[in-house]
């Protein structure tokens, strides 16, 4: 439809029609069999007729089913307008990849671009038209259970991640390929940064530091051109971000020109009455529509009062026009008019859904996520030798993740699947072995194969639902059943490898002594194939932590790029006043941009081409990297830069570049990044993005904690 068909469309709709459009209701509403809930359900009290004119639904697929609703939908719509199918397609639709702080360990943008391509083909012949990812929120604190939908704590990394998931989810235009989706950029914003990581706390940061850390990868999302964003649960300075104007009107829609849907998270608009900035939900509906929302997720304050409120402030209809037509846009930008069924096709969902070809991807992916953390050189596992694979992760097919809606577990494969299909000999036990309380004969049981076997391989961890939305922990460690598991094995058995299945960096003290430890996150599908194949070698582990390790819940929140502070450690000859704790380092275990392969990677000196650099210039830095070991590896060559002197303090040190690079054994290559100005400027006091002429450190290395410098001078 044209632009002023639309607008005709508009004109000709009811005051009724038009508030019904900015409706979002469960699919619960429609269907039986639904499985959608991830909010507390309010007794909303709307009538028949708004359910079958809501503009949209949550959590609908299956395409036979969603044929039905919309058919029925568009019979009953005095105007055949079409309804949207939104849906929480996260890391996946039926075929689950890895989490997405696994896929953010990855660093491969590539693949995340295929991963969300694939979910989008599987969602959309579901029926699904818009999917509710990327979650782009920074994250610095693991106690929070949602660092699980993130990838990790890097803005440059998590823009680049938040990009490439929107041009896999949407490719170059939805509406010309309907095997695409749109996509929602989530949760606008802040939200990684909830006080003490505990669920839907308060967040409180400046302007500046929103700006420098947390909202880049939204903004990458809305310049690769997602259709939707969602507001957060949490307060920005002091105004929940839902009814926060600043936030939506002056940052999103006027700084970043983003015209598409801006939909509230799941029952936010009337939670402006519970955080107590609204009085009652006709407060929340004004607050909420001025601030610039348009879809109200699951919540019934725009049905009850948007037209009283129009008929008291007959300026608010101009707002409420804008809404409805931002909706009825998104629905023909995507065809609905042209084709209500859109993608919904049952006979290509049969056939295409979790087929051979997507677990394959979902296998990959798993490959490269899974990061190595120790290894005193007992992985991979040698040929021959008697294997034990024991714990409450070892049979277990809990390695889907928390969000992982269409995910069926009995379609993964477990640890012990996958390592049978390379080792038939390995031991493993019969009894069922809980993470948290596991049987005294499950646990006998699992001591005896550890004596009996050369090599114990431990999988231990969290179940799925101890990360995810509304599953904060204030101790991070691994349950204390775990733990004297451990060492019941440790002391019987000295070659232990552990295997970790967890949605956040954990504390892993208790285990540190491990000869092995590989963390395989929730893996998806494929988990148990992909672990065993790094276990067992057939696969050099090539995953680098997008997220730091704390070395105890107490250094809560850590994270690499931290500001430089006025008694930084090493450099006060008087040791006790410095920025330190008296009883741990101020280190993570594992820092930002670690992992070990099977490789050796070693680096040579770092050059620059020239030390001065012009606004418009250029310098090269180039580092050789030798692989001086008998395996062909992949190396993530990372590129940090430090500001010496800012006009507000500045982080010690930034991501700026990385590079993947395979290396075959023996060979050395040399690798060369450009930098220049524009990867200098920072948030200034007045908010202005630019540079300061002065020194810069650049750092290239392996990780975020070795490093090689050298300074360079920025003239202007
Ligand atoms: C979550 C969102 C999710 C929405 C819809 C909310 O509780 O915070 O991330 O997309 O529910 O299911
Ligand atoms: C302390 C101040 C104190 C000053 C003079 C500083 O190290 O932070 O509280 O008044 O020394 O002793």
């Amino acid at each position: 439809m044209k632009q002023d068909g639309l607008v005709r469309l508009l004109e000709s709709m009811t005051m009724d029609e038009k508030i019904n459009q900015l409706i979002q209701l469960a699919a619960t509403f429609y269907s039986e069999d639904s499985k959608e809930n991830t909010g507390p359900i309010r007794e909303v009290g709307l009538t028949e007729e708004n359910v079958w004119n809501a503009g949209s639904i949550l959590g609908q697929s299956g395409a036979a089913e969603s044929i039905k609703i919309q058919r029925k939908y568009m019979e009953k719509h005095r105007l055949g307008v079409p309804v949207l199918f939104m849906a929480d397609v996260i890391h996946g639709f039926r075929t689950i990849f890895p989490i997405p702080l696994a896929l953010g360990c990855s660093w491969d943008l590539e693949m995340a671009e295929k991963v969300a391509e694939i979910s989008a083909r599987e969602a959309s012949v579901s029926g699904v038209h818009v999917v509710f990812s990327p979650m782009a929120d920074l994250v610095r604190d693991p106690r929070w259970g949602r660092v699980m939908e993130s990838t990790g704590e890097d803005p440059l990394l998590n823009s680049f991640f938040a990009t490439a998931f929107v041009k896999g989810y949407q490719g170059k235009d939805p509406g010309k390929e309907p095997e695409r989706v749109a996509a929602c950029v989530k949760h606008y914003a802040g939200y990684g940064a909830v006080s003490g990581g505990r669920e839907y706390n308060t967040v409180n940061m400046s302007e500046r530091q929103l700006r420098e850390s947390y909202l880049s990868a939204y903004h990458a999302a809305i310049e690769a051109g997602v259709k939707v964003v969602m507001t957060s649960f949490n307060t920005v300075d002091g105004i929940p971000a839902t009814g926060n104007a600043w936030l939506l009107r002056r940052l999103l829609r006027e700084e970043q020109k983003f015209e598409g849907i801006i939909i509230s998270d799941w029952g936010a608009v009337e939670e402006l009455t519970v955080h107590a900035v609204a009085k009652d939900r006709k407060e929340a509906a004004l607050l909420a529509l001025k601030a610039g929302v348009d879809i109200e997720m699951m919540t019934s304050c725009y049905a009850h009062h948007l037209e009283e409120l129009a008929a008291e402030e007959p300026s608010l209809e101009t707002l409420l026009d804008q809404a409805v037509m931002r909706v009825l846009k998104l629905k023909n930008d995507l065809g609905l008019f042209e084709d209500p069924f859109r993608g919904a096709d049952p006979e290509k969902e049969e056939r295409i859904v979790l087929c051979q070809e997507h677990r394959q991807v979902a296998r990959e992916a798993a490959l490269k996520s899974i990061v190595l953390l120790k290894n005193d050189g007992i992985l991979p596992v040698k040929e021959g030798v008697q294997v034990a694979v024991i714990g409450p992760g070892a049979a277990s097919k809990d390695i889907l993740g928390a969000w992982s809606w269409q995910g069926r577990t009995q379609e993964a494969v477990s640890m012990i699947e996958g390592a049978k299909k390379i080792d038939p000999k390995i031991l493993t036990g019969s009894e069922p072995f809980d993470y948290i309380a596991p049987s005294a004969k499950a646990v006998s049981e699992a001591v005896q194969l550890a004596e009996r076997s050369e090599v114990v391989i431990l999988a231990l961890g969290e179940p799925a639902w101890m990360s995810g939305e509304a599953a904060s922990r204030s101790d991070i460690r691994l349950p204390e059943s775990q733990l004297e598991f451990f060492r019941k094995v440790r002391k019987i058995n000295k070659n232990v490898i552990v295997v970790l299945y967890n949605g956040r960096p954990l504390d892993l003290q208790g285990i540190n002594d491990a000869n092995g430890i590989v963390e395989a996150w929730f893996p998806g599908t494929e988990g148990g194939h992909a672990l065993a194949e790094v276990l067992w070698g057939k696969f050099n582990p090539c995953g680098r932590l997008c997220m730091s390790f704390p070395e105890q819940a107490g250094q809560l929140p850590i994270y690499y790029n931290a500001d430089n502070t006025g008694r930084p450690a090493g450099i006060s000859a008087e040791p006790k006043y410095i920025s330190k704790y008296l009883d741990v380092a101020n280190e993570a275990k594992y820092a930002f941009g670690f992992g070990l392969s099977y490789s050796e990677f070693h680096y040579g000196q770092l050059v620059l081409d020239k030390n001065v650099l012009a606004s418009d210039g250029r310098i090269s830095a180039t580092i050789e990297v030798e692989n001086r070991s008998k395996a062909d590896g992949l190396e993530t060559v990372q590129l940090y830069i430090r500001d010496l002197v800012g006009e507000v303090v500045r982080p010690i040190k930034e991501l700026k570049d990385f590079r993947r690079l395979a290396l075959p054994a023996g060979q050395k290559c040399k690798v060369t990044f450009t930098i220049e100005e524009s990867m200098l400027r920072y948030f200034h006091s007045d908010q202005s993005f630019t540079s300061d002429a002065g020194e810069f450190d650049v750092m290239i290395g392996p990780d975020s904690a070795n490093l090689t410098t050298q300074r360079f001078r920025l003239i202007k």
